[in-house]
């Protein structure tokens, strides 16, 4: 949505019509008294040539953020959107208010989608499986940075059951809808996944620490990779993006992030939402046969089964952060190579959004496009066992019903 149009500058909300109801959502703190751009949204992007006529989408964790850009820019592109949110009041303004922008578009709320619970998913599921017609595009958008320590009755950490068993669930219930669709599901994962390793696919949901963000984002990548490995040569599209660094509510409840020069430092110079959500919108709309890599020279065209992708913008593509210095190595030169890794990724971070404005329309600052995942990403092995210890926690066959 052309958010910039209802905000003149970034904090000071214009009051909207009746039938444009003010939206309760939490709105990233926005930076005192920034020199920012009047209208930081995404005129360029709707000149894209994106037709999603007759295209169905389904967006988690649409009522802020990235989910909420990602659904708009959808509907305005012309699919018919299904918001999947715990909030059905708030997800119900959120429709109206991104068809009043869109005149003609169609946005529903599904019923209540919430994460935490098993329950609640694969009711969502039922229902969406339930419903006529395709369901062309699932962006498993819906994520949580932090949680107090707390397990689900299944003993599943709290953290990875919302940001990976949810969304695992969620996915495999409308798989075969999925397919017959030959949908495109796109996992919302991070740069974080690059700094941790998965060896032990039940610590993932039983050990608290082995259940952090990181490794949750990591999981996402492995369940779009497998996905992708298993369901890729029937039509489906599986892939990942990663939207670096977005100031949105996801800082607000980390008791490290959410305060301090930390802070001030994200309000101030982490990407907008309207800017920051554009690498996960690319993933979702983008044409797939256009950015298949090139076969080497000789070689034959990449099979579907290993048409892997990761899609990130910006510094977030460069090779200082894609190369694997980030899991470090052994001895002194090893931890160097790491926290050399770890410091300039921080830098690059704060100058992604910064450099994007100072260089309007460079590519190299603004085109989402796929790149290198960290090298473990690959590894079918954890892939395969994270996908059937996460059947057996949804209940689920391991192999796809179709
Ligand atoms: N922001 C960044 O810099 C960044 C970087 C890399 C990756 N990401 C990823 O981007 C995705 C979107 O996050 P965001 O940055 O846009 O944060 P956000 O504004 O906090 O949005 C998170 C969304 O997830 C929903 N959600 C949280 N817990 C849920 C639950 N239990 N059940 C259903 N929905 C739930 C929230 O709904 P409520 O409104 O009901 O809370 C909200 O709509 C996440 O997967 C995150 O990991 C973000």
């Amino acid at each position: 949505m052309s958010r910039g149009a209802r905000r003149p500058a970034w904090g000071a909300i214009v009051t909207v019509t009746a039938e444009q109801p003010a939206r309760p959502r939490k709105e990233a703190a926005a930076p005192s008294g920034s020199s920012a751009p009047t209208a930081p949204a995404a005129p360029a992007q709707k000149k894209m040539a994106v037709d999603l006529k007759g295209k169905v989408a389904l967006v988690t964790g649409a009522t802020s953020g990235i989910g909420f850009e990602t659904a708009d820019f959808l509907a305005a592109h012309g699919a018919d959107v299904i918001l999947g949110v715990r909030n059905v009041e708030a997800g119900q303004k959120i429709a109206k208010e991104i068809m009043a922008a869109h005149p003609g578009c169609k946005v529903e709320v599904g019923p209540s989608l919430d994460l935490t619970s098993q329950d609640s998913v694969k009711a969502f599921a039922s229902k969406i499986a339930e419903r006529k017609g395709p369901l062309n595009i699932l962006v498993n958008n819906a994520g949580l940075g932090y949680t107090k320590k707390s397990f689900t009755e299944q003993g599943v950490g709290m953290l990875t059951q919302v940001n990976h068993l949810g969304p695992y669930t969620l996915t495999r219930m409308l798989e075969s809808k999925l397919v017959a669709s030959k949908a495109r599901v796109v996992n919302v994962a991070s740069v974080t996944h690059r700094i941790t390793r998965i060896k032990d696919a039940r610590a993932l949901f039983t050990d608290w620490k082995g259940g952090f963000y990181q490794h949750n984002k990591l999981a996402n990548v492995y369940f779009a990779f497998e996905l992708q490995r298993r369901l890729g040569a029937r039509g489906l599209q599986a892939c990942v993006a990663d939207p670096g660094a977005v100031r949105t509510n996801i800082y607000n409840n980390s008791p490290k992030l959410s305060k301090g020069l930390i802070n001030v430092m994200i309000n101030k110079f982490y990407a907008p939402p309207e800017d920051g959500a554009k690498a996960v919108i690319h993933a979702a709309s983008c044409d797939w046969d256009a950015d298949r890599p090139a076969p080497a020279k000789g070689k034959a065209k990449v099979a579907p089964q290993q048409d892997l992708r990761y899609y990130a913008r910006g510094v977030f593509t460069w090779p200082q952060i894609t190369s694997d210095w980030a899991m470090g190595g052994k001895g002194f030169l090893g931890k160097l190579k790491g926290d050399l890794w770890g410091m300039s990724t921080v830098v690059l971070s704060f100058l992604d959004w910064p450099l994007r404005r100072a260089f309007p329309g460079c590519p190299a600052l603004s085109k989402a496009r796929p790149c290198k995942p960290g090298s473990h990403a690959y590894d079918e092995k954890i892939a395969s066992e994270i996908w059937d210890v996460s059947a057996e926690y949804a209940e689920l066959p391991k192999a796809p019903q179709l």
